[in-house]
């Protein structure tokens, strides 16, 4: 980081209070930030961290809707579970505030009236939709219809969620409101607009020229957007629940949520520092850096920027580490689904494990491309990295430290040239985490953390005191040192990323308050100091811990798929002298055998009346072969013979196919005599 600036603001975005908060929230965007923070602070640089919950926006309404309770219930619910949640993991807020408190109210309010009076808006009709019966106008969400891509019912007037395509509500045919039921009409509505294309020169010259190092997704997203050609926006509703719009004959009318929720940063640091809010977010020499997903990108690179450029008095963010976003075992997180590790759930499961999350988080984080989360993935860092690793190197240093010395750093003796070129190694360490982080490259700078772990863990193997104790006592006393020093430095290399363990750590080595600066330092536990006790550090995680996990993932896609199964579309008509060809008989089942090297199928001796048949039928996975033993079936009798598996089927046995692709037999409802047809 250049030394131009005194100060760091640091804002994660305000998650929408309508919801538990997941691990993509986690690994997008608050975890990355905290480490950002943490590491500030323990430069003893001047940082602040601002969080809060975003509790306007229509999701909310239609939640509490549904629910039968008002939006405050809603986001009163959720702000408390989430700010919880948070507060569990570990991440630092200084302040975590709320988008319905007064103090935002009047801010968001303010900040409009600036803008208002200072002639940055434009106002414009438009026409749109309007429910006559509940006598409101309809948000996009609030109109469902048929999609005009797919035919698919229950489209919503701003996205199909069947087939993705995003729509305008005047697009849905046969619109219905969400409200009442009713037909909607038109009706004409007058709006306030930020005119984007107003402020497209300077945001040109300020991203893609001033801010060529942003990281590829924020430029070339931000890059895309400018060479399309930037248009006024909206920056009100018809809507009853947000911040009323400040001005004459807006009644009925809210700021929109994309309006008031970035202003919110502001409001949550007047909230903790009512009276030195202002150096945080207008001194030019104060560096503001947004956390956030990549869905909120151009809302924090070109929306946000403008309106703080057109209030005037406002620093503009220096820069945006937009995160892609992780998926959970191959598909997309998501809350309808219940598609999701939620945060209070991995707590109860979990409990006391929040640094073994934050680890595999940011090992996994998608920083440059979406990645995956897997239950597997997440056992197999916390057992062979965290501790074959980490705390393996950490228990060897203390447990032998305890053994040898009561526990009593030792003196330390000459140095080999092995122990200086460990020492080296390690010395380096501290620069190559700092140019990562100052990068906010924080997958690479945890790898770098812990490869320090592997220099110890590498150090002690090589060296053996175990044996030395026995030729050479003094040589064991340096080893020793050597490795009660690596461990220190891992408590303090790791505070920002696991900071759970760095304090346990700190503990079992009775360490002060350790700072950054003393990273890569020899001397950081004096001969004499009297260590604590020595602990575990990190626990395996067995089997049947993560088949449970997968479990429940498992019997949740099964739900979903139960939920969304649909009838396929009937064929077309076929003539009634086509379906007389067919000729259907009930069988008996005489024997059934698994058919060898084919792990599909079955082979069936059927009783059909005449002389009996062999048929070959493709339900091995659903069957046990002798629980279909003198039962009846249908079968097709009249199909030319095949041949499967170098056996000749004589026919075809009917069976259903279930929403999941299970098979499931056809048989009669009362016993026929073998030949039977099915008319
Ligand atoms: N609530 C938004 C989301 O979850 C983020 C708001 S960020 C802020 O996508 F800037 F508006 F606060
Ligand atoms: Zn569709």
């Amino acid at each position: 980081m250049e030394k131009k600036f005194k100060r760091t603001t640091v804002t994660s975005a305000l998650p929408y209070a309508n919801g538990p908060v997941h691990i993509g929230h986690l690994a997008g965007v608050y975890v990355p930030a905290d480490i950002y923070v943490r590491y500030l602070r323990l430069k003893k640089e001047d940082v602040l961290f601002i969080g809060g919950s975003d509790e306007h926006g229509v999701p909310i309404t239609i939640r509490a809707r549904k629910e039968g309770i008002t939006p405050q219930d809603v986001v009163d619910r959720y702000h408390k579970l989430i700010k919880d949640s948070f507060e569990e993991f570990g991440i630092s807020f200084d302040v975590y505030g709320r988008t319905t408190s007064k103090v935002h109210g009047e801010t968001a309010s303010d900040f409009f009236r600036t803008l208002y009076d200072k002639g940055e808006f434009v106002e414009k009709t438009s026409m749109q939709y309007y429910d006559e019966e509940a006598r409101t106008f309809l948000a996009d969400r609030y109109i469902t219809g048929e999609c005009p891509y797919c035919h698919a019912e229950g489209a919503y007037g701003d996205q199909c969620e069947k087939c993705g395509s995003s729509l305008s509500p005047t697009e849905l045919i046969n619109p219905k409101s969400a409200i009442s039921g009713s037909k909607p009409v038109m009706r004409e509505t007058k709006h306030w607009y930020l005119p984007l294309d107003k402020h497209e020169a300077w945001l040109r010259q300020w991203i893609l020229e001033d801010h060529k190092e942003w990281r590829n997704n924020v430029y070339g997203q931000c890059k895309s957007w400018l060479d399309a050609g930037l248009h006024p926006r909206a920056v009100s509703r018809d809507l009853d629940w947000g911040i009323p719009v400040p001005v004459e004959g807006a009644e009925g009318k809210v700021l929109y949520v994309w309006f008031d929720a970035p202003i919110g940063y502001i409001s949550n640091t007047k909230e903790l520092l009512p009276d030195s809010w202002e150096k945080w977010w207008k001194d030019p020499e104060t560096r503001l850096v947004h956390f956030i997903g990549k869905d909120n990108i151009v809302f924090h690179c070109i929306v946000f920027p403008a309106m703080l450029k057109a209030e005037g008095s406002y620093i503009l963010p220096d820069n945006v580490p937009a995160n892609e976003f992780l998926n959970l075992e191959g598909d997309k997180i998501s809350t309808s689904r219940n598609w999701a590790v939620w945060l209070h759930e991995y707590l109860r499961d979990f409990p006391g494990k929040q640094d073994v999350l934050r680890y595999v988080l940011t090992a996994n984080a998608p920083e440059t491309k979406d990645n995956d989360f897997t239950w597997k993935d997440f056992q197999a860092r916390n057992n062979n990295e965290l501790v074959a690793v980490y705390g393996n190197f950490v228990n060897r240093a203390l447990q032998l430290t305890q053994k040898y010395y009561e526990g009593i750093v030792p003196e330390c003796g000459e140095l080999t040239d092995y122990d200086r070129q460990t020492l080296d190694e390690f010395k380096d360490v501290k620069a190559k985490v700092e140019e990562l982080l100052d990068n906010f490259k924080f997958r690479d700078a945890q790898k770098e953390a812990m490869n320090l772990a592997r220099i110890g863990n590498k150090y002690i193997a090589d060296c053996e005191p175990w044996k030395v104790v026995k030729t050479d006592p003094e040589r064991v006393k340096t080893i020793i040192y050597i490795s009660l020093q690596l461990t220190a430095n891992l408590a303090i290399a790791f505070e920002p990323f696991l900071p759970f363990s760095s304090k346990k750590l700190r503990g079992m080595l009775n360490m002060e308050n350790f700072e950054w600066n003393q990273l890569g330092r020899t001397d950081l536990l004096a001969a004499g100091h009297q260590l604590g006790k020595p602990e575990l550090l990190f626990e395996k995680i067995e089997d049947d811990v993560i088949e449970a996990q997968v479990q429940k993932l498992l019997d949740t896609k099964k739900a979903n798929e139960e939920a969304n199964y649909k009838a396929k579309p009937i064929r077309e008509n076929i003539a009634f002298e086509d379906f007389e060809k067919l000729d259907i008989r009930v069988g008996t089942v005489l024997e059934c055998t698994k058919v060898p090297k084919a792990d599909k199928l079955l082979c069936f001796k059927i009783a059909d009346g005449l002389e009996n048949r062999t048929i070959v039928s493709g339900i091995a996975k659903y069957y046990k072969p002798e629980d279909l033993v003198g039962k009846q079936v249908c079968f097709i009798a009249n199909l030319p013979p095949r041949k499967l598996k170098g056996i000749e089927s004589q026919g075809m046995i009917l069976s259903a196919m279930d929403y999941d692709g299970s098979l499931s037999v056809t048989t009669v409802e009362r016993e026929v005599k073998p030949g039977s047809e099915v008319c």
